[in-house]
């Protein structure tokens, strides 16, 4: 497989956004991990966003944390190339993004025991029983990225969803790997804003998030 790398940002992006779902035919090629001390001349763990939508919260992470290494994951090209133009105006140089799937980029990219904070808010629901399937935070994925992590590591996720956060709190039960430190009624920082959490605070509606830890 070639990897076609588009640069126009100085920002990696990888077109990989029309990978299938996890699965056992991905599993099967070889993955070509980054080097962070390539990517951000320096060797130091990651801070990942997923699904950084429009970049509000990436944007403001990244000038709050500028000795940080960040990396956001997005599967849609479009908002990647808003949010690259987005960093370039606003000379943010300590994030790095990448186009495609979650699972895909980190059973492909992320190197193990690499990842120090992993930030996943609003993922999509999908609230409709038939559709459960489609939804990224389940044992297969939880399981994934547990050895991409450092044994420190945190995973803040926040939803709107209750149907969503109670299937996040079985599947973890079930995978027993993790532990949720801290289940919040709201968003967990009320530094940040999202353009979902400014959506669904206009509607009145709830938002609940996990601080989740490794078992190690
Ligand atoms: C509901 S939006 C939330 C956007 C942003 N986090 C916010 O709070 O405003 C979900 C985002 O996740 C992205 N996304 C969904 N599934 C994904 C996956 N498997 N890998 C990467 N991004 C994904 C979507 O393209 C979308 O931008």
């Amino acid at each position: 497989m070639t990897l076609k790398i588009i640069n126009p940002y100085k920002h990696i992006i990888f077109p990989f956004n029309h990978f299938p779902k996890l699965n056992d035919f991905y599993l099967l090629l070889k993955p070509k991990f980054i080097e962070t001390k390539e990517l951000f001349n320096k060797d130091s763990n990651l801070y990942i966003e997923i699904g950084f939508g429009k970049g509000d919260f990436l944007i403001n992470f990244a000038k709050n944390n500028k000795d940080k290494t960040i990396i956001g994951i997005e599967r849609s090209q479009s908002l990647v190339k808003e949010v690259s133009k987005k960093l370039v105006l606003n000379k943010i140089d300590n994030v790095k993004l990448i186009e495609g799937l979650a699972e895909f980029v980190f059973y492909f990219y992320i190197p193990h025991n690499s990842v120090e904070l992993l930030i996943i808010n609003f993922p999509d629901p999908y609230p409709k029983k038939a559709h459960i399937n489609r939804r990224l935070l389940n044992k297969k994925f939880f399981k994934l990225i547990y050895p991409k992590l450092t044994n420190n590591a945190l995973i803040y996720i926040a939803t709107d969803c209750d149907k969503y956060r109670d299937y996040i709190i079985q599947e973890l039960k079930t995978l027993n790997i993790y532990k949720i430190e801290k289940f919040i009624l709201g968003f967990y920082d009320e530094n940040y804003q999202t353009k979902y959490l400014k959506k669904w605070l206009k509607l009145n509606k709830k938002i609940y998030s996990f601080i989740i830890s490794k078992k190690v």
